[in-house]
Protein backbone atom coordinates (compact mmCIF):
# COMPACT_ATOMS: atom_id res chain seq x y z
CA UNK A 1 0.00 0.00 0.00
CA UNK A 2 0.87 3.57 -0.60
CA UNK A 3 -0.29 6.11 1.24
CA UNK A 4 -2.80 9.05 -0.36
CA UNK A 5 -0.88 12.54 0.89
CA UNK A 6 -3.14 14.52 2.95
CA UNK A 7 -2.22 18.07 1.16
CA UNK A 8 -2.65 20.73 3.83
CA UNK A 9 -0.77 23.45 2.09
CA UNK A 10 -3.28 22.64 -0.87
CA UNK A 11 -6.43 22.73 1.28
CA UNK A 12 -5.07 25.87 3.33
CA UNK A 13 -4.48 27.64 -0.31
CA UNK A 14 -8.43 27.10 -1.06
CA UNK A 15 -9.99 27.97 2.38
CA UNK A 16 -7.79 31.26 2.33
CA UNK A 17 -8.83 32.27 -0.91
CA UNK A 18 -12.46 31.87 0.48
CA UNK A 19 -11.64 34.17 3.75
CA UNK A 20 -9.78 36.84 1.65
CA UNK A 21 -13.83 37.17 -0.05
CA UNK A 22 -15.05 37.26 3.20
CA UNK A 23 -12.26 39.82 4.34
CA UNK A 24 -13.80 42.20 1.57
CA UNK A 25 -17.64 41.92 2.31
CA UNK A 26 -16.45 42.91 5.58
CA UNK A 27 -14.67 45.72 4.48
CA UNK A 28 -17.68 46.88 2.10
CA UNK A 29 -19.26 46.93 5.78
CA UNK A 30 -16.64 49.05 7.04
CA UNK A 31 -15.39 46.23 9.41
CA UNK A 32 -11.28 45.77 9.26
CA UNK A 33 -10.80 42.89 10.73
CA UNK A 34 -7.53 42.98 13.14
CA UNK A 35 -5.48 40.64 15.18
CA UNK A 36 -2.85 41.45 17.93
CA UNK A 37 -0.20 39.26 18.13
CA UNK A 38 2.56 39.27 21.05
CA UNK A 39 6.07 37.44 20.69
CA UNK A 40 7.79 37.99 23.86
CA UNK A 41 12.09 36.88 23.80
CA UNK A 42 14.07 35.48 20.36
CA UNK A 43 12.55 31.28 20.39
CA UNK A 44 13.73 31.46 17.13
CA UNK A 45 10.89 29.34 15.93
CA UNK A 46 8.31 31.21 17.17
CA UNK A 47 9.34 34.13 15.25
CA UNK A 48 9.31 31.81 12.18
CA UNK A 49 5.89 31.11 13.12
CA UNK A 50 4.80 34.87 13.62
CA UNK A 51 6.40 35.93 10.40
CA UNK A 52 4.32 33.06 8.84
CA UNK A 53 0.92 34.94 10.49
CA UNK A 54 1.82 38.13 9.63
CA UNK A 55 1.86 36.67 5.59
CA UNK A 56 -0.92 35.34 5.88
CA UNK A 57 -2.78 38.33 7.25
CA UNK A 58 -1.30 40.16 4.66
CA UNK A 59 -2.77 37.65 1.75
CA UNK A 60 -6.07 37.97 3.22
CA UNK A 61 -6.41 42.02 3.68
CA UNK A 62 -6.53 41.18 7.78
CA UNK A 63 -4.88 43.94 9.47
CA UNK A 64 -1.64 42.29 11.91
CA UNK A 65 -0.47 44.40 14.48
CA UNK A 66 2.95 42.62 16.21
CA UNK A 67 3.89 43.43 19.43
CA UNK A 68 7.43 42.19 19.91
CA UNK A 69 8.99 42.37 23.99
CA UNK A 70 12.35 41.57 25.05
CA UNK A 71 12.93 38.17 26.60
CA UNK A 72 13.03 39.92 30.66
CA UNK A 73 9.61 41.51 30.21
CA UNK A 74 7.89 41.68 33.31
CA UNK A 75 4.83 39.75 34.01
CA UNK A 76 2.90 43.18 34.73
CA UNK A 77 4.01 45.16 31.58
CA UNK A 78 2.58 42.11 29.63
CA UNK A 79 -0.49 42.40 31.79
CA UNK A 80 -0.82 45.57 30.86
CA UNK A 81 -0.81 45.17 26.97
CA UNK A 82 -2.91 43.31 27.15
CA UNK A 83 -5.27 44.68 28.75
CA UNK A 84 -5.32 47.43 26.79
CA UNK A 85 -5.56 44.73 23.57
CA UNK A 86 -8.76 43.85 25.30
CA UNK A 87 -10.38 47.49 25.96
CA UNK A 88 -8.99 48.37 21.90
CA UNK A 89 -11.95 47.65 20.05
CA UNK A 90 -10.35 48.22 16.52
CA UNK A 91 -8.61 44.33 17.58
CA UNK A 92 -10.86 41.27 17.48
CA UNK A 93 -8.41 39.07 17.84
CA UNK A 94 -5.72 38.33 20.47
CA UNK A 95 -2.92 35.50 19.78
CA UNK A 96 0.52 35.35 22.62
CA UNK A 97 3.00 33.44 20.61
CA UNK A 98 4.10 29.95 22.75
CA UNK A 99 5.83 29.45 24.43
CA UNK A 100 6.17 32.42 26.87
CA UNK A 101 9.76 32.82 28.60
CA UNK A 102 10.49 30.37 31.85
CA UNK A 103 9.92 33.24 34.49
CA UNK A 104 6.09 34.27 32.86
CA UNK A 105 3.39 32.54 34.43
CA UNK A 106 1.64 31.18 31.03
CA UNK A 107 -1.47 30.53 33.09
CA UNK A 108 -2.24 33.84 34.42
CA UNK A 109 -1.14 35.49 31.20
CA UNK A 110 -3.08 34.07 28.73
CA UNK A 111 -6.39 33.95 31.32
CA UNK A 112 -5.76 37.81 30.59
CA UNK A 113 -7.34 37.65 27.59
CA UNK A 114 -10.77 38.70 26.85
CA UNK A 115 -12.22 34.99 25.29
CA UNK A 116 -14.29 37.04 22.93
CA UNK A 117 -10.78 37.99 21.18
CA UNK A 118 -9.50 34.61 22.12
CA UNK A 119 -8.47 33.03 18.59
CA UNK A 120 -6.20 30.28 19.52
CA UNK A 121 -8.77 29.09 21.85
CA UNK A 122 -6.26 28.84 25.11
CA UNK A 123 -7.91 30.66 27.71
CA UNK A 124 -10.28 28.56 30.75
CA UNK A 125 -13.38 29.50 29.07
CA UNK A 126 -12.24 28.86 25.14
CA UNK A 127 -11.45 25.17 26.66
CA UNK A 128 -14.22 25.04 28.88
CA UNK A 129 -16.56 25.68 26.39
CA UNK A 130 -14.82 23.29 23.81
CA UNK A 131 -15.39 20.20 27.61
CA UNK A 132 -18.58 21.00 27.34
CA UNK A 133 -19.17 20.95 23.63
CA UNK A 134 -19.98 24.45 22.56
CA UNK A 135 -17.34 25.61 21.47
CA UNK A 136 -16.35 29.48 20.82
CA UNK A 137 -12.40 29.17 19.46
CA UNK A 138 -11.56 26.40 18.84
CA UNK A 139 -7.45 25.83 19.01
CA UNK A 140 -6.25 26.58 15.42
CA UNK A 141 -3.71 22.70 15.09
CA UNK A 142 -6.83 20.34 16.40
CA UNK A 143 -9.31 22.69 14.14
CA UNK A 144 -7.03 22.58 11.06
CA UNK A 145 -6.37 18.00 11.66
CA UNK A 146 -10.58 17.71 11.96
CA UNK A 147 -11.17 19.42 8.97
CA UNK A 148 -8.01 17.87 7.14
CA UNK A 149 -9.82 14.69 7.89
CA UNK A 150 -13.13 15.82 7.01
CA UNK A 151 -11.64 17.14 3.66
CA UNK A 152 -10.57 13.49 2.77
CA UNK A 153 -13.81 11.66 3.99
CA UNK A 154 -11.80 10.20 6.86
CA UNK A 155 -14.89 9.07 9.09
CA UNK A 156 -13.85 8.95 12.91
CA UNK A 157 -17.34 7.33 14.82
CA UNK A 158 -15.95 4.30 16.40
CA UNK A 159 -12.10 4.76 15.25
CA UNK A 160 -9.37 3.93 17.66
CA UNK A 161 -7.79 7.16 17.56
CA UNK A 162 -4.30 7.69 19.77
CA UNK A 163 -2.74 10.63 20.33
CA UNK A 164 0.52 10.84 21.31
CA UNK A 165 1.53 15.18 22.88
CA UNK A 166 -1.37 16.07 25.66
CA UNK A 167 -0.37 20.09 25.10
CA UNK A 168 -2.78 22.58 25.57
CA UNK A 169 -1.80 23.51 21.80
CA UNK A 170 -2.79 20.26 20.53
CA UNK A 171 -3.21 17.16 22.40
CA UNK A 172 -6.06 17.93 24.56
CA UNK A 173 -8.43 20.08 22.77
CA UNK A 174 -7.39 17.16 19.85
CA UNK A 175 -8.53 14.81 21.86
CA UNK A 176 -11.78 16.46 22.67
CA UNK A 177 -12.18 16.73 18.69
CA UNK A 178 -11.64 13.21 17.70
CA UNK A 179 -14.23 12.45 21.25
CA UNK A 180 -16.84 14.69 19.81
CA UNK A 181 -16.73 12.70 16.28
CA UNK A 182 -17.24 9.40 18.31
CA UNK A 183 -13.63 8.00 17.73
CA UNK A 184 -12.51 5.90 21.19
CA UNK A 185 -9.65 7.98 21.86
CA UNK A 186 -6.46 7.39 23.89
CA UNK A 187 -3.98 9.89 25.05
CA UNK A 188 -0.21 9.40 25.32
CA UNK A 189 2.53 11.23 26.49
CA UNK A 190 6.44 10.95 27.81
CA UNK A 191 5.33 9.03 30.85
CA UNK A 192 3.33 6.11 28.64
CA UNK A 193 5.12 2.20 28.59
CA UNK A 194 4.66 0.54 26.05
CA UNK A 195 4.15 3.09 23.10
CA UNK A 196 4.37 0.83 20.15
CA UNK A 197 1.71 -1.51 21.60
CA UNK A 198 -0.65 1.16 21.94
CA UNK A 199 0.22 2.87 18.59
CA UNK A 200 -0.01 -0.45 16.55
CA UNK A 201 -3.92 -0.24 17.70
CA UNK A 202 -4.23 2.98 15.93
CA UNK A 203 -7.04 3.49 12.97
CA UNK A 204 -5.84 7.25 13.54
CA UNK A 205 -2.48 8.33 14.60
CA UNK A 206 -1.84 11.87 16.01
CA UNK A 207 1.52 12.53 16.76
CA UNK A 208 2.78 15.84 17.99
CA UNK A 209 6.31 15.41 20.21
CA UNK A 210 8.73 17.11 18.46
CA UNK A 211 10.99 14.42 18.04
CA UNK A 212 12.30 13.40 14.03
CA UNK A 213 12.16 9.75 13.14
CA UNK A 214 9.70 9.08 16.43
CA UNK A 215 7.23 7.04 14.49
CA UNK A 216 8.63 4.25 12.08
CA UNK A 217 6.31 1.57 10.16
CA UNK A 218 7.24 -1.31 12.53
CA UNK A 219 4.91 1.40 15.33
CA UNK A 220 1.63 1.28 12.90
CA UNK A 221 -0.89 -0.72 11.96
CA UNK A 222 -1.40 -1.56 7.88
CA UNK A 223 -3.69 1.06 6.36
CA UNK A 224 -3.38 3.24 9.39
CA UNK A 225 -4.17 7.25 8.64
CA UNK A 226 -1.19 9.20 10.12
CA UNK A 227 -1.06 13.11 11.04
CA UNK A 228 2.34 14.38 11.70
CA UNK A 229 2.22 17.59 14.00
CA UNK A 230 5.77 17.90 14.57
CA UNK A 231 7.68 20.47 13.32
CA UNK A 232 11.65 19.48 13.39
CA UNK A 233 14.56 20.74 12.01
CA UNK A 234 17.54 18.78 10.99
CA UNK A 235 21.13 19.16 11.91
CA UNK A 236 21.16 19.86 7.98
CA UNK A 237 18.24 22.20 7.93
CA UNK A 238 15.56 19.91 6.55
CA UNK A 239 11.76 20.40 7.74
CA UNK A 240 10.77 17.27 8.88
CA UNK A 241 7.83 15.70 11.63
CA UNK A 242 7.76 13.21 13.77
CA UNK A 243 7.34 10.67 11.50
CA UNK A 244 9.63 8.67 9.35
CA UNK A 245 7.71 9.52 6.55
CA UNK A 246 8.99 7.29 3.72
CA UNK A 247 8.84 4.57 5.64
CA UNK A 248 5.83 5.11 7.09
CA UNK A 249 3.86 6.14 3.73
CA UNK A 250 4.20 2.19 2.66
CA UNK A 251 2.22 0.99 5.39
CA UNK A 252 -0.76 3.56 6.17
CA UNK A 253 -4.00 4.86 4.03
CA UNK A 254 -3.66 8.57 4.50
CA UNK A 255 -0.21 10.26 5.80
CA UNK A 256 0.27 14.50 6.10
CA UNK A 257 3.65 15.44 4.52
CA UNK A 258 5.58 17.69 6.36
CA UNK A 259 5.99 20.88 5.24
CA UNK A 260 2.81 21.24 3.93
CA UNK A 261 0.28 19.23 6.18
CA UNK A 262 -0.94 20.64 9.43
CA UNK A 263 1.40 23.63 9.67
CA UNK A 264 -0.09 25.63 6.52
CA UNK A 265 -3.78 24.62 8.35
CA UNK A 266 -2.99 25.99 11.91
CA UNK A 267 -2.48 29.48 9.87
CA UNK A 268 -5.62 29.12 7.65
CA UNK A 269 -7.80 28.46 11.28
CA UNK A 270 -6.35 31.05 12.63
CA UNK A 271 -7.52 33.23 9.88
CA UNK A 272 -10.88 31.83 9.86
CA UNK A 273 -10.93 32.56 13.98
CA UNK A 274 -9.63 36.06 13.49
CA UNK A 275 -12.54 36.67 10.94
CA UNK A 276 -15.19 35.14 12.80
CA UNK A 277 -13.90 37.37 15.86
CA UNK A 278 -14.39 40.32 13.80
CA UNK A 279 -18.19 38.92 12.54
CA UNK A 280 -18.91 38.14 16.31
CA UNK A 281 -17.70 41.49 17.57
CA UNK A 282 -19.74 43.29 14.86
CA UNK A 283 -23.05 41.27 15.86
CA UNK A 284 -22.88 39.73 11.64
CA UNK A 285 -23.21 36.49 12.35
CA UNK A 286 -25.38 34.73 9.95
N1 LIG B 1 3.21 27.83 19.67
C1 LIG B 1 3.16 26.71 18.91
N2 LIG B 1 1.95 26.61 18.31
C2 LIG B 1 1.23 27.68 18.69
C3 LIG B 1 -0.09 28.13 18.40
O1 LIG B 1 -0.87 27.52 17.65
N3 LIG B 1 -0.45 29.30 18.98
C4 LIG B 1 0.37 29.97 19.82
N4 LIG B 1 -0.08 31.09 20.36
N5 LIG B 1 1.58 29.60 20.11
C5 LIG B 1 2.01 28.45 19.55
Amino acid sequence: MSAKIIDGKSLSLKIKEELKREVQDLKNKGINPTLAVVLVGDNKASQKYVSFKEKACKELDIQSLVFRFPEDTEEISLIKVIDELNENSQVNGILIQLPLPKHLDQNRVLERINPLKDVDGFTPFCLGRLLTDNPLYIPCTPKGVIRMLDEYGINLEGKQAVVIGRSIIVGKPLSLLLLKRNATVTICHSKSVNLPDITKKADILCIAIGKENFINSNMIKEGAVIIDIGINVTNSGKVVGDVNFEEVRKKASYITPVPGGVGPMTIAMLMENTLYAAKLQHKVLK
